[in-house]
């Protein structure tokens, strides 16, 4: 599938990035996209005119227009479980008619989304409650912790806490500093069966109980599972449901997004969603040279299925993107880490790469030592707002802006060993001292990465960044030929937990498990005192 583009690779050599903006001085012009006040740089790469005509080649050839009209129109694209993926629907403010077998789903999305709102409202305007805790995991859990960590400053509603993990520690952590009389709990769970969260959601109504608060009206379920949020005792007019349609990395759109619009206010939520959409909007209309989407999702081609990179770094210069990276793990990682292609057929190539990150400048202090001089390459992806939040501190955001635009250009100049010679010598090394010590300082350069600017991180900026990333992930889908909205590989490992609970606890024997995992539960078993 990648051949032309592996030949155009292999014939560019060792061709340098920075040698293309000596041949093109409009280069930085050249390459890039934008929508709104949005620009995605891609010049610092090794993608000229003739490899972006190649890499949109594939786009055509994979019929990415007839894939994601169909996704649009509610077709049933995800085939492994007979589902439409309509979340566009979630953010379609006014957008007129979603039709889906044949009925608009708009007055239902609408109809939640006022109560959404209705609820939101009443709550942060009685002032009866002071915290919120979202129970919840995948994406019952990163988007909406994502999102309110990124707009913090638009924060005037109730605290909200996330609690994800099984893990005791969690949920323990979190519930000792609040009140039991002033906390809403919002258990999060588009199947209301995930084992993790209905573990915590027990474990939450009793210490509810306990301090005197009352779940039938403390308690919220975002769910498409009404009869069990009913089992479980939660008064429908406090559950907001959504469709099958609505895939769990995808949810923070609707109701799984309840914690976010507590924190925001519905107005400001309603700007994250226009923000989505004016990215849905762009993403159909842009021709595809100037789609931001699809432009960068063919960087991401490029590097791993092409250029064979096994990583991506995520690097936002925004401190309150640090839940941005993980959030993008699970849509990226857990969308195209596919090894089958949609007829059932084995990928016969590299499935999507590993996605990681943290946000600068801490990471500058830790890992990019390797991304500078290690022998594996790693694109890097840089976000930066033009403006921070805190005007009495813009010398800070200045130093911050400052720092991302240096790692970008220093991945790609580098430093070659003439110059290291120089910072060697004049360092005061000579002979073979020098020649070693210049060694060590030098940079291969020649990195390539991809620079997102906006101008603010807004509650509409961060709807276009979400929207951009979804997109990103479907066109690399159809590129590869994956269903990227399904997740079979994340069963095994849920079934295996479940026949080991009883194991751990002492009610069965190791009998017939592995020599490694009978061992494991042995050394728990000595080492547990009930803890
Ligand atoms: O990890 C698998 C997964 O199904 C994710 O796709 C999903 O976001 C998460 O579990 C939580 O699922 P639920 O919302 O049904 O609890």
């Amino acid at each position: 599938m990648f051949e032309t583009l592996k030949v155009m690779q292999a014939s560019y050599g060792d061709r340098r990035i920075e040698d293309l903006f000596k041949m093109d001085a409009t280069r930085a012009d050249g390459f890039q996209a934008e929508t709104g006040e949005m620009r995605l740089d891609y010049s610092k790469t090794n993608i000229d005119t003739a490899t972006r005509s190649a890499l949109i080649e594939l786009c055509h050839r994979a019929h990415l227009p007839e894939r994601s009209e169909a996704m649009f129109a509610g077709r049933r694209i995800n085939a492994t479980e007979g589902r439409a993926v309509l979340h566009t629907a979630l953010r379609n403010l006014d957008g007129g008619p979603v039709m889906m077998d044949g009925a608009d789903v708009m007055p239902g999305v609408l109809d939640t989304l006022a109560r959404m709102r209705q609820f939101a409202e009443r709550l942060r305007g009685d002032g009866a409650i002071s915290d919120v805790v979202n129970i919840g995991i995948g994406g019952s859990d990163l988007g909406p912790a994502m999102a309110v960590r990124a707009l913090s400053p638009y924060h005037d509603g109730p605290r909200c806490h996330f609690v994800s993990n099984v893990d005791g520690a969690d949920i323990a952590d979190c519930l000792a500093a609040l009140d039991p009389g002033r906390t809403l709990v919002i258990v999060a769970s588009k199947t209301f069966t995930t084992v993790e969260t209905m573990t915590n959601a027990r474990t939450a109504r009793a210490w509810l109980i306990d301090g005197g608060g009352d779940p039938s009206r403390q308690f919220v379920a975002l769910s498409s599972a009404a009869e069990k949020t009913a089992a479980f005792g939660i008064p429908g007019n406090q559950v907001f449901g959504f469709e099958d349609w609505v895939g769990g990395r995808y949810s923070v759109w609707g109701p799984i997004g309840l914690s976010l619009m507590i924190a925001i206010g519905p107005q400001a939520f309603d700007a994250f969603l226009r923000g989505g959409q004016a990215m849905d909007r762009h993403f159909r209309a842009a021709p595809m040279g100037e789609n931001m989407p699809v432009m960068l999702a063919l960087t991401g081609i490029w590097h791993h299925q092409v250029c064979g990179y096994g990583t991506r770094a995520v690097l936002p210069y925004d401190q309150r993107l640090a839940f941005l990276p993980p959030y993008l793990q699970q849509l990226e990682m857990e969308s195209n880490g596919k090894s089958v292609a949609l007829d059932g057929t084995l990928l016969d190539v590299p499935s999507g790469p590993v996605v990681w990150g943290a946000p600068g400048t801490n990471g500058q202090h830790a890992f990019y030592q390797l991304i500078h001089q290690g022998t594996d390459v790693v694109p890097c992806e840089f976000m930066i707002a033009a403006q921070g939040h805190e005007p009495d501190l813009a010398h800070h955001h200045h130093l911050l802006v400052a720092n991302c635009l240096a790692q970008s250009k220093a991945l790609m100049q580098g430093r070659s060993l003439d110059l290291a010679r120089e910072k060697a010598a004049d360092l005061g090394y000579q002979g073979a001292e020098l020649e070693c010590q210049a060694r060590h300082r030098v940079f291969a350069g020649n990195r390539p990465s991809v620079t997102l600017v906006y101008p603010q991180l807004t509650p509409f900026v961060l709807g276009q960044i979400v929207a951009l990333y979804e997109h990103r992930v479907f066109v690399e889908g159809v590129i590869l030929g994956v269903n990227s909205f399904d997740q079979w590989g994340v069963e095994l490992g849920k079934e295996l937990a479940s026949s080991l609970g009883p194991v751990v606890d002492g009610d069965q024997t190791v009998e017939g498990l592995d020599g490694s995992t009978a061992a494991l539960v042995g050394f728990v078993h000595r080492h547990s005192r009930g803890g």
